[in-house]
């Protein structure tokens, strides 16, 4: 049977440095937590959340899917929705994409892969939606790419619509809504232009990004 000391080494080691670093660094994170921010990205190993922004433990809160879609029937993308503004109050909420998401292609390509195609298919009804928009990007990865663009601003006015971010700016809380779309080939999060603040102007400003993509 394969073990995987070699992952509980590694951890040990971790541990001891960031202690190394800062003494009290794990006692200070035991009974709170107060991050400011909520990520919702994919769940693809190549966009760990906390490092490419430089956040430690106990920065950042952190769901993540394939595809980083937001369902509106979706309990557990909801409660952490919900958890993370009501009780931890987080000050911003973001929508990380990234460029050539392997979920977003086989929406796009309408490849089979079992259960996870029904997940997949409310990326094609984005497609759906703009497929001239899709098209005019060009090679099927620049597609794939413009498509990776459209589902981070689909998705980031999902979260704006929940009742729980609707509730949130009614009671005056001061929360940001953003979209932001990563680069695997430089390292590089680039921001969409869809901050949302509050229930104004949110199809407004919806339509200048996804007018945005396309210059
Ligand atoms: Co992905």
């Amino acid at each position: 049977m394969g073990t995987l000391n070699h992952l509980l080494n590694n951890n040990r080691k971790w541990a001891s440095d960031r202690i190394e670093q800062q003494k009290d660094f794990f006692k200070r994170l035991e009974n709170i937590q107060s991050p400011q921010y909520l990520w919702i990205g994919c769940s693809d190993s190549r966009v760990p959340a906390n490092e490419i922004v430089a956040l430690d433990p106990g920065e950042l809160f952190v769901h993540r899917n394939v595809a980083n879609v937001v369902v509106h029937t979706d309990l557990n993308c909801l409660s952490v929705i919900q958890y993370a503004v009501e009780v931890l109050k987080v000050k911003h909420i973001m929508v990380v994409g990234h460029y050539g998401c392997g979920g977003v292609r086989a929406a796009l390509l309408k490849q089979r892969f079992g259960l996870i195609d029904n997940w997949l298919r409310h990326i094609q009804d984005i497609h759906q939606r703009y497929q001239s928009i899709v098209e005019s990007a060009g090679s099927v990865e620049k597609q794939v790419d413009r498509l990776c663009e459209l589902n981070v601003i689909e998705q980031t006015l999902n979260v704006c619509e929940t009742t729980i971010i609707q509730d949130a700016w009614g009671r005056g809380e001061s929360l940001d809504v953003h979209g932001w779309i990563y680069g695997l080939n430089d390292g590089i999060i680039r921001d969409l232009n869809i901050t949302m603040n509050s229930a104004d102007d949110m199809a407004a400003i919806y339509q200048h990004a996804v007018t945005g993509i396309t210059k």
